[in-house]
């Protein structure tokens, strides 16, 4: 196993620079709206990466990865109440508004956009968008509503920043996935990049629920990873078939007490649709629990 570990991507850097420099605040649409029109108008190009805040390495290598794309970079902080589940609490999101502002000016970002709740979605608000395949698969058919939200949140946010470009982690790579479609779907003119998922040294894809973690959960949770280096080097291997691949890393993930599956499953990675056999390449997303923490992470795997 060890000769496979390199398969998985790892793309941390340094957060620290020593550089701060002035970063805008915007709080209001109008503001915010005005700000890219001038921008436009300037003839720079606007790059947009969208967060809910409480950021961590994953997020600031996406807005290194902005600076280097366009001439401005705008981040924006909005814990979205409409991707939400009815069991899922958004009041308990972790939240660190003045941590997150002073590491963003160390990144250079240009604006900051904070709007309240009640900004994007005031009194009488009633319209929600729909990806309707891509919202009921992996993740979806577990989190009803979610993708209502985040597609909802995503187009709005598009028509206020309104930028050339946006980024987003492949670590959520249904939720690319289901960008790449609504921009398509609802002709909006931005770039959309997905940005390869940043991993700890040891292999633990950085996201904000890892926080969660107790220092044994910590551990346990090395066996999504695991399980996505295991699948690659079966593919290595020769091995395509589906069924043979999602039980082999289903049941390496099982040996984990603390571990419990939501699902593993070989799709295509475009569509998200179930496959039964690599041909050219497939994703392999999994969703599991490490206590009450559920984390997802992919791959996708090329014979
Ligand atoms: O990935 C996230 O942080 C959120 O889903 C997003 C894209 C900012 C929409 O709320």
């Amino acid at each position: 196993m060890g000769g496979c570990a390199a398969i998985l991507h790892y793309s941390n850097t340094p957060t620290l620079q020593f550089n701060v420099m002035p970063m805008q605040i915007i709080e209001h649409i109008s503001e915010m709206q005005h700000w890219s029109d001038a921008t436009r108008r300037d003839g720079r190009r606007i790059v947009f990466v969208p967060t809910m805040g409480f950021l961590h390495d994953a997020h600031l290598s996406l807005v290194r990865d902005g600076k280097k794309r366009g001439d401005r970079v705008v981040v924006s902080i909005f814990v979205n109440p409409a991707q939400f589940s009815p069991n899922e609490d958004f009041a308990a999101y972790p939240r660190d508004f003045e941590r997150d502002r002073g590491l963003l000016e160390r990144e250079h970002a240009d604006v900051l956009f904070h709007p309240s709740v009640r900004e994007i979605y005031p009194e009488g608000y009633q319209t929600h968008v729909n990806v309707d395949k891509l919202s009921g698969l992996l993740c979806g058919a577990h989190r009803p509503g979610h993708f209502q939200g985040v597609a909802t949140v995503v187009a709005k946010l598009f028509n206020i920043v309104r930028p050339h470009v946006a980024i987003f982690g492949e670590k959520d790579y249904q939720q690319l996935q289901l960008v790449r479609r609504l921009v398509r779907d609802l002709n909006f003119a931005i770039e959309i990049i997905g940005h390869p998922i940043v991993r700890e040294a040891d292999g633990l894809a950085i996201s904000s629920r890892n926080i969660y973690l107790s220092p044994e959960e910590r551990q346990a949770a090395l066996c999504l990873s695991r399980a996505l280096v295991r699948a690659a080097c079966m593919v290595q291997r020769g091995e395509t078939r589906g069924r043979v691949i999602t039980e082999a890393v289903r049941g390496g993930i099982e040996k984990e007490p603390l571990a419990r599956v939501e699902y593993v499953t070989l799709c295509d990675s475009a569509t998200l649709e179930p496959v039964e056999e690599i041909q050219e390449s497939a994703l392999l997303a999994l969703a599991v629990r490490i206590g009450k923490t559920r984390l997802i992470d992919n791959q996708i795997l090329k014979p």
